[in-house]
Formats: C-alpha cells, structure tokens, sequence
C-alpha cells in the first residue's frame, strides 16, 4: 500500500479542522479526537464512511470527496499529532479500570486490554483503534452503535458482541476510565 504524507495530510485537513480541530484534538466532545489515534484504522475508517460500510450522515459526503492517497495523507497527519488528555471521572475509573484490564468472566467479556494495549494505544499493525484519552462521550456512543448492531463495518471484529455484553453502568465505567488513560 502507498504511504502516508504527514505535509499533504496538513493542508487537506482544513476540511476537517471545523470539528476535529486543526490538530486533531477536536473541541466538542461530540465529535471524536483523532490525534495520535492509528494511521491504519483512521485510513480504514475513512474508507468505510464512504463505502457505506459504516454509517454516518457526518462523515458520508465528506468521506465522498476523498480519494484513497487523501485517505493515507489525513490518517498519517493525524497520527502525527499529539493527544491531549481527556477528562477523569474518579468516581468511575476504578470500575473501568477493572472491566478493561480483567474484563468480567460472569458475562463472557474479554479484558479489553488484550486488543486495546495496556496504555489504551490500541495495535497500529493491526488497525485497532487507540482508545486513550478519547471523550467518553464518543466512547459511549461507539458501544452503544456495536450493542445495537448499527456500527459494523469490521465484520471480522468482536466488538458487536463484546458491547452486547456491557451493562450501561459498565459502558459508562470503561469510557470514563480510557478518558484518562
Ligand atoms: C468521525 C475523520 C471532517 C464529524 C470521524 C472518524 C474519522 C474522521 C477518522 C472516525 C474516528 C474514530 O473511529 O475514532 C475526518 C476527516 C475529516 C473529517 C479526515 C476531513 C476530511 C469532519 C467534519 C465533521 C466531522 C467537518 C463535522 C461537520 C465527525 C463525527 C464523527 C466523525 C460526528 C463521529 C461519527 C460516528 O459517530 O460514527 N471523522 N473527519 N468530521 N467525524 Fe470526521
Ligand atoms: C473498536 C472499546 C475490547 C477489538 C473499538 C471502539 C471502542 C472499543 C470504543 C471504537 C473506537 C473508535 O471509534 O475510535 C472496547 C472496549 C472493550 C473492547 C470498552 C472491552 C470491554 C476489544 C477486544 C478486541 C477489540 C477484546 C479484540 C478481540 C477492536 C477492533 C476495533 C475496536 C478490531 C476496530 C474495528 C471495529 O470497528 O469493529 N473498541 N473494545 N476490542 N475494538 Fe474494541
């Protein structure tokens, strides 16, 4: 596959910047950070908002004008790009904390860890997403979209079964907790 032009990505990402923020550290929480997040799953993620594959009525005609080498150029400028830390809920944390790093044996959930790293940096190589720092807003709503089957454009992924698994309580916990990972 081509490469990535961090340069090439900055100047196309103006389109980008009303939401995300010029470097990607976007100012709303509902819309996601994508500073430092995986140039892989960004790319991937692009290319899905405009197949369809995932849905999004944002991100659909923007994705549209995108061509694959504009898709490399924007994933790779973000990657870039540092993430500022998210907020820190102490009253939820140490719930999340557990949930992620041991995942609950009585529901059948894995340890979220085991895909999404111990730091919440996910596996670039494999395009799995960073979670740190992310709004936990945004987190929720992705788990609410698995849980429900709307978000599937990896079919090979876990994550539909995995947040079909979470009680609200246990959503709200692990967002908290990768927020301030
Ligand atoms: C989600 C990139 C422009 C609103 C995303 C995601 C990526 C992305 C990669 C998925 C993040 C993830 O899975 O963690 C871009 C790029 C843009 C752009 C490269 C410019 C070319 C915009 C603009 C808006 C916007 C202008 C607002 C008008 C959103 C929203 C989501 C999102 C609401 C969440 C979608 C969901 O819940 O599934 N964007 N974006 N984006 N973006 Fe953008
Ligand atoms: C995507 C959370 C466990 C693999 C995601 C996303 C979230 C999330 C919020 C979307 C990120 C974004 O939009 O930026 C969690 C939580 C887990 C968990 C809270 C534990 C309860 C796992 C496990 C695996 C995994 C155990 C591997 C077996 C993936 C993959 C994606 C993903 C491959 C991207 C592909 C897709 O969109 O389906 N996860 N995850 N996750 N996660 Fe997890």
């Amino acid at each position: 596959a081509a490469a990535g032009d961090v340069s090439a990505g900055k100047q196309k990402s103006a389109a980008c910047a009303a939401c995300h923020a010029a470097d990607g550290n976007s100012p709303s929480p509902d819309f996601p950070k994508l500073a430092g997040q995986n140039a892989g799953y960004i790319a991937k993620q692009l290319s899905d908002f405009k197949s369809g594959a995932r849905e999004n009525a944002i991100m659909a005609p923007i994705a549209q004008g995108l061509s694959e080498q504009d898709m490399l150029d924007l994933a790779a400028y973000f990657a870039s790009q540092e993430v500022a830390a998210g907020a820190v809920a102490e009253d939820l944390i140490e719930a999340g904390r557990q949930l992620y790093r041991g995942g609950n044996a009585q529901s059948g959930v894995p340890a979220c860890m085991a895909c999404h790293g111990p730091n919440g940096k996910g596996i670039p190589s494999a395009k799995w997403p960073m979670l740190s720092s992310q709004y936990s807003k945004y987190t929720e709503t992705q788990l609410h979209q698995f849980a429900k089957g709307n978000r599937a454009n990896d079919p090979n992924s876990m994550m539909r079964d995995i947040a079909g698994r979470l009680s609200e309580a246990e959503i709200k916990a692990v967002s908290a907790y990768v927020s301030g990972l």
